[in-house]
C-alpha cells in the first residue's frame, strides 16, 4: 500500500462570509493542512484562524502583512477578498504558490491585454496555476450550462434566471455600500462604483466564457439594469433599509450577435421580502433554460439540507458554503495543472474531496 500523500499546504486570503466557510473546509479535509492566514482588518491580527471561523483554535494566526504570507511555503492560496489586486495576486503565483479564487478569473480573455499577459509570465516564472471558482458567477452559469449542452445537437439560446432576496446575505457591506441598497435609485449603474463595474464584469465573463465554448460567436455583452424603491423601512441584520431607496434591482446581461439575444443571465434581486408585481415569477434560486434540439431546464436550489431540520441562517449560508467549496474542492486539480490560467472549461470536473468519507 503506498503511504497517503502529503497534506496540501494552504494559505487563507481574507476571512469574510466565504474565507470562514473555506476555513472551515480546509481544517475538515484531511489532505488539506491550513499553513497561512491573511487578513484585513487590523483587529484581527494575530487572531486564531479557526476562531475566526467559528473553531477551537488551530494555531495558525492571521496576519495583515503580505510579506509574511508571501514569504510562507504552501501549495495554494485561496484568495477570498472584497477586491481583488493583480500586483498580490502575480506575487503569489511567481513564488510557487497557485490560487484559487472566488473573486474573479472566470474568463482570462476579458483581461485586458497586459494584464492577461502579466498573470501568464507569473505563472511560468512560479510554475503555478490560477483558477476562478464559485457559485454564480461560477458554477451555476459556467459548468451547469456547459453540461446541459453536452445532451444538446445545436444551441439556440441560453438563459439563467437568478431569484435571490439578499437580506439574508450576512455581507452587508457588499449589499448596502457596495450593491447600493438603501441607496438613492439613481445611484445604481453599471459605472456607479467599481464593485458593481466589476461585479457586473465577471457575470459578462460567464457569457463570453459560454459564448467563446459554444462557438456563438457573439460580438457584444450589453448589461440593462431596473432599479425599485422599496415600499417599507427594514432592518437587514445592522442596516436599515429606508422606504424609497433601492430595495430591488434585476440586472440583464444579454449576449448578441447581430442584436440577436444567444445568452442571458437576468437577477431578479430584492430585500426585505419585497418583490416588484410586475417582474417574471421565476421560483427562488436558478432556472436554467438552453433552448435547442433537444431543449433543456434545470431548476436549481441550493441549501444546508434537504432533510435534516436546519435553523433556517444555516440554510442562508449554504450559498457562502457552495462558493467557498467550489474553490476549495478544486485546489487538487489546480496544483496538478499545468502552469497559467486554468478555466471551468478547462480543469477536469471538480467533486468533493472529502466525498462521503469513509475511505
Ligand atoms: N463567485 C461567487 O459565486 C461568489 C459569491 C459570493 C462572493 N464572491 C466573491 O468572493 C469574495 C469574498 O466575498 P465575501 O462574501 O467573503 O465578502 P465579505 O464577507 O465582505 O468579506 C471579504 C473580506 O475581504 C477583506 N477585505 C476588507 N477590506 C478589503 C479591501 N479593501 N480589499 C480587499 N479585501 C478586503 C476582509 O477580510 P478580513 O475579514 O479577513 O479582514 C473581508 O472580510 C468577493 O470578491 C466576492 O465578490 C463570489
Amino acid at each position: 500500500m503506498s503511504p497517503d500523500p502529503k497534506p496540501l499546504k494552504i494559505i487563507q486570503w481574507a476571512t469574510g462570509a466565504q474565507g470562514t466557510e473555506s476555513i472551515r473546509a480546509i481544517l475538515d479535509t484531511p489532505q488539506y493542512e491550513l499553513v497561512g492566514c491573511k487578513c484585513y482588518y487590523t483587529q484581527k491580527e494575530g487572531a486564531d484562524a479557526a476562531q475566526l471561523a467559528g473553531r477551537p483554535p488551530c494555531g495558525i494566526k492571521a496576519t495583515t502583512h503580505f510579506q509574511t504570507i508571501l514569504d510562507m511555503d504552501a501549495d495554494c492560496v485561496a484568495y477570498m477578498p472584497r477586491n481583488t489586486d493583480l500586483g498580490e495576486v502575480c506575487a503569489l503565483l511567481e513564488s510557487g504558490k497557485n490560487v484559487v479564487t472566488t473573486a474573479f478569473l472566470f474568463y482570462p480573455k476579458a483581461l485586458p491585454a497586459a494584464d492577461l499577459a502579466r498573470l501568464k509570465a507569473a505563472c511560468e516564472k512560479g510554475g503555478t496555476s490560477i483558477h476562478g471558482a464559485g457559485l454564480n458567477p461560477g458554477w451555476i452559469s459556467g459548468i451547469l450550462p456547459l453540461t446541459m449542452t453536452g445532451m444538446t445537437r445545436k444551441v439556440e439560446h441560453i438563459r439563467l434566471k437568478e431569484r435571490a432576496d439578499w437580506s439574508f446575505y450576512e455581507s452587508t457591506h457588499i449589499t448596502f455600500d457596495n450593491m447600493c441598497f438603501g441607496r438613492p435609485l439613481e445611484d445604481v449603474s453599471e459605472e456607479a462604483n467599481d464593485f458593481i463595474r466589476f461585479n457586473s464584469g465577471i457575470f459578462k465573463e460567464m457569457i463570453w466564457m459560454l459564448g467563446d465554448k459554444l462557438n456563438a460567436g457573439l460580438d457584444e455583452v450589453t448589461a440593462e439594469v431596473e432599479v425599485l424603491p422599496a415600499p417599507n423601512d427594514a432592518k437587514i441584520f445592522e442596516r436599515e433599509l429606508k422606504a424609497g431607496t433601492v430595495g430591488a434591482q434585476n440586472w440583464t446581461w444579454t449576449g448578441k450577435r447581430g442584436g440577436k439575444s444567444l445568452i442571458e443571465i437576468d437577477t431578479y434581486w430584492t430585500l426585505a421580502g419585497f418583490y416588484p408585481s410586475h417582474w417574471p415569477n421565476p421560483d427562488m434560486g436558478w432556472t436554467m433554460t438552453v433552448e435547442g434540439d433537444p431543449s433543456q431546464k434545470v431548476h436549481f436550489l441550493n441549501l444546508a439540507s434537504f432533510t435534516r431540520d436546519v435553523p433556517f441562517p444555516e440554510h442562508v449560508r449554504a450559498a457562502s458554503v457552495a462558493t467557498a467549496m467550489h474553490a476549495v474542492n478544486a485546489i487538487p486539480a489546480v496544483c496538478a495543472a499545468s502552469p497559467g490560467i486554468q478555466t471551468m472549461a478547462d480543469l477536469p470536473i471538480v467533486s468533493s474531496v472529502i466525498g462521503f468519507g469513509n475511505s
